[in-house]
């Protein structure tokens, strides 16, 4: 079933088509951050400027047209209420047009899915990490199939802490994969290390790290994240133990990060456990994730009237139904 996607939650606005499971491609445009993060409002205009050229390149990567799309899926949330819309009306635009069935998609969901199938993986342990979130996930079937968080953050997400950091270190780009290129070489300063059971936080980690600047940049990058990586490897590694797991999954754009795979492999290793991911864009925000998990719904006959589709800011991955 070819099935295109729409992802445009925050900085990224990309398009996917999927066919029986297969990604044909992968298109997108991202917002350039630069040193004030993002506001919505100017985000969700970039999306606009976007949106018709990026799901023209992905359909011409896919080698497809626009009337041989069977079915469509979008980013209902969690995300920036105005870039959510312009991928919500994107999507409801073109199912009208074409006459095809739609589906909300849960954005956490895309996440893992698009990681386990890929990864050949089963019923992993989750952990999803990326700029809004971080959270230990296992698929549960009661009440109704979906993923069920284990243990999560109190307040911010992993990959908001690193973009933060970076930008008090005004790093250019101001995001996390320059605070890991700025960690090589570092030594280790003792940090805050906050796990409570199976949930953690990162605001007082970050907050110990600024008020450190301007200690050397990459000791400070260095023990930011191996303070933060070690909790999130900490509280997998409970996860594992207690639901007595055999595989590990990490997915989300902070799953990019090699020192956090480097961690997580190790404590794998360890237990015998089989450690999965995927390698780069499929790890950031992307439309071919959203068309995966469509495809999935839309074959076992979900689908929702156009009119009655939303998008929703706080859309909790735990409440969205997974197949
Ligand atoms: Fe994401």
């Amino acid at each position: 079933m070819l099935v295109i996607g729409i992802e445009s939650s925050a900085h990224t606005f990309g398009a996917g088509i999927v066919d029986d499971g297969k990604i044909l491609a992968s298109e997108k445009e991202m917002f350039k951050i630069g040193t004030t993060g993002m506001i919505p409002a100017e985000v969700a205009e970039f999306h606009v400027n976007n949106a018709a050229d990026v799901i023209s390149r992905a359909l011409e990567r896919a080698g497809i047209g626009y009337r041989d799309i069977e079915g469509i899926g979008y980013t209902r949330g969690p995300g920036l209420g105005p870039c959510l819309q312009v991928g919500c009306l994107s999507a409801k635009t073109l199912a009208k047009k074409l006459n095809v069935k739609i589906v909300p998609v849960n954005h956490g969901v895309g996440h893992i899915e698009v990681t386990r199938i890929s990864a050949g993986l089963k019923d992993p342990i989750a952990l999803y990490v990326s700029g809004g979130n971080s959270q230990i996930l296992k698929i549960s079937d009661k009440p109704f199939r979906h993923y069920r968080v284990l243990g999560e953050t109190f307040d911010i997400g992993v990959g908001n802490m690193l973009d933060s950091f970076a930008r008090e270190l005004k790093l250019t780009p101001s995001w996390g994969s320059t605070v890991e290129k700025s960690a090589l070489g570092g030594k280790y300063i003792e940090m805050p290390y906050s796990v409570k059971g199976m949930d953690f936080s990162f605001t007082g980690l970050l907050t110990k790290a600024t008020s450190l600047i301007p200690e050397k940049k990459e000791d400070l990058c260095f023990s930011l994240q191996e303070a933060a990586f070690s909790m999130l490897a900490e509280t997998a590694e409970r996860a594992i133990l207690l639901t007595n797991s055999q595989e590990l999954c990490v997915c989300g754009g902070v799953a990019q990060n090699t020192r956090l795979k480097e961690m997580l492999g190790l404590m794998a290793k360890e237990h015998g456990v089989r450690f999965g991911f995927v390698e780069g864009a499929l790890n950031a925000d992307n439309g071919a994730m959203i068309a995966m998990v469509a495809e999935r719904m839309l074959r076992n006959g979900f689908s929702v009237p156009v009119n009655e589709c939303r998008t929703e800011q706080r859309y909790r991955v735990d409440r969205a139904r997974v197949f």
